[in-house]
């Protein structure tokens, strides 16, 4: 029986195998709290209703041990889940003596070092959920919208997103790269099928920490033939749309779990606000307000109040230090002022790491020069103005991929849109519509310096039956990113690759 779907025996007898991920002893009685990867249980073992034998083993019961756990179940709301089980027998499957991860702060180096451990923790539980639903949900969009999914290839002959973040492997004796975008592929195979999309790891050489970059991510892919920019952005959002619906209403209890306040999520149900790059240029320069909120002095208003909350924690994890220095206190006493100066000193660190950013930000967006790709803080200033994703479209040629279509009014713009999500997150989505004219493209394809015998395929896309196309690329992480609301993108994926991380 697994614990979600102990709602339907209500009353009857059943058991459970999991682990235990929490465990308390009272007075003749102990609480365990089972988890089997569906959901958690209460598990109440009395002594006068259990064999001696069975109690003993109970007690014993150390964090992450395997079990199984047999008993009655009772509906009791107050409990995680809803429903606790009154323990008749339990038996011990795998002993954990020692699990290196306990119920309190940990480094986020040591956590990543064992992330194969740190994944059944209750908070990577309930991402790694609402990840699959996020993926789910996308194939059951494309799916269910007639697209189809294309597998592309993984290795490749040339590059599609810029030269500097290849990964080269040897093919055989010759170079080839990992893929850093199936879109190519995707282009060639939407003139076969219509409308497809592509679902797999992409590789970028991102040579830099950043909370957003990985050096592999999984990236949906749509393309589409007969569209142009602006249904490609009706899809997008339609698209997005229906994932955050089925985020909000099958992983409720995960979003909760994390402490994600959904309100953003819920006003991302609405339309999204689209503008090109120069409207959005003035944005985060100051020069245009988004609902009479201007980009700089909403930041420098944030510094002054974070500032004040980080000196507001000084005192207090002053205070209780003193409290505990002065040694008239108890050792729960003690405990419990220790675990709060850990959890305020983390709290701090993150104000801080806000006052450190926070100038850079103000620097960065006064400093921006019109005609530059947006950089990391750019983005972020802008998307902490607004409650839900925006589109900004029509960039600079100059900045954007080599495939983008020019604007026929407009040639200094490619037709490029970048979906921004909001709350400081940034980038979750590039993409546009492509280039049809061929003498365009291979002038494009002589200024980033690409072979051109690599392309020679491409370019036949363009000279049997061209037509207007377009799609996108969602990256999976970032979406689940933003959507949980984590600090950092290595969380949003079960064993994340990036600089300097390659285990576990
Ligand atoms: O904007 P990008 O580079 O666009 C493309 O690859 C196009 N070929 C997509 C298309 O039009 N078919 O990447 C698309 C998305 C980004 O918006 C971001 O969400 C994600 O992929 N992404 C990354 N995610 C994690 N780590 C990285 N290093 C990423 N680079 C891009
Ligand atoms: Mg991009």
């Amino acid at each position: 029986m697994y614990i979600q779907e102990l709602h339907t025996v209500e009353g009857q007898k059943v058991k459970l195998q999991g682990w235990v991920s929490n465990k308390r002893e009272g007075k003749g009685i102990v609480f365990v709290i089972l988890r089997d990867g569906t959901g958690y249980c209460q598990c109440v073992v009395t002594e006068t209703e259990v064999d001696g034998s069975i109690f003993e083993i109970a007690k014993g019961l150390s964090l992450e041990c395997s079990a199984e756990i047999s008993g009655t179940v009772v509906k009791d709301e107050r409990q995680v889940g809803g429903f606790e089980l009154r323990v008749t027998d339990l038996q011990l499957i795998g002993n954990s003596p020692n699990y290196p991860i306990a119920k309190k702060e940990h480094g986020i180096e040591f956590l990543m070092d064992n992330r194969h451990l740190w994944l059944r923790s209750s908070r990577q539980w309930a991402i790694m959920r609402i990840r699959n639903t996020i993926i789910f949900s996308i194939h059951r969009y494309f799916q269910e919208n007639g697209f189809m999914l294309m597998d592309s290839p993984i290795f490749t002959g040339n590059a599609v997103e810029g030269t500097s973040t290849l990964f080269e492997t040897d093919f055989y004796g010759a170079p080839a790269y990992l893929s850093q975008s199936g879109q190519l592929y995707g282009e060639a195979m939407a003139m076969a099928m219509g409308r497809i999309y592509t679902f797999g790891p992409t590789f970028r050489a991102e040579k830099s920490k950043t909370r957003r970059h990985l050096s592999e991510f999984w990236m949906m892919e749509p393309e589409m033939a007969f569209c142009d920019i602006f249904q490609n952005m009706d899809v997008i959002e339609e698209m997005m749309h229906f994932v955050i619906a089925d985020v909000l209403k099958n992983c409720r209890k995960e979003l909760e779990l994390i402490g994600r306040d959904i309100s953003v999520l819920e006003s991302s149900l609405q339309p999204y606000p689209r503008m090109t790059y120069d409207q959005a240029v003035r944005i985060i320069k100051g020069e245009e307000d988004v609902n009479g909120v201007n980009s700089i002095t909403s930041l420098e208003r944030e510094l002054q109040q974070v500032t004040a909350k980080i000196s507001e924690m000084e005192s207090e994890i002053a205070e209780r230090e003193k409290k505990i220095a002065d040694g008239n206190l108890k050792k729960g006493e003690i405990n419990f002022n220790q675990n709060k100066i850990d959890t305020l000193k983390n709290e701090k660190s993150e104000l801080e790491e806000d006052a450190k950013n926070i100038p850079q930000w103000i620097a960065s967006a006064k400093g921006f020069e019109y005609g530059n790709d947006f950089g990391g803080s750019d983005e972020t200033v802008i998307t902490r103005l607004f409650d839900k994703p925006i589109m900004v479209y029509d960039w600079p040629h100059e900045v954007k991929a080599f495939y983008l279509k020019r604007n026929p009014e407009n040639p200094r713009f490619a037709r490029g849109v970048d979906v921004l999500a909001p709350e400081g997150y940034g980038e979750i989505v590039g993409g546009g519509e492509r280039e049809t004219d061929e003498k365009l493209l291979v002038e494009k394809i002589n200024e980033h310096k690409l072979p051109m015998d690599a392309f020679e395929w491409y370019l036949d896309l363009r000279r049997f039956g061209s037509v207007p196309h377009s799609g996108f690329g969602l990256g999976i992480e970032r979406m689940v990113t933003w959507v949980c609301k984590l600090k950092h993108v290595r969380e949003s994926i079960p064993f994340p690759r990036m600089y300097g991380r390659l285990k576990p």
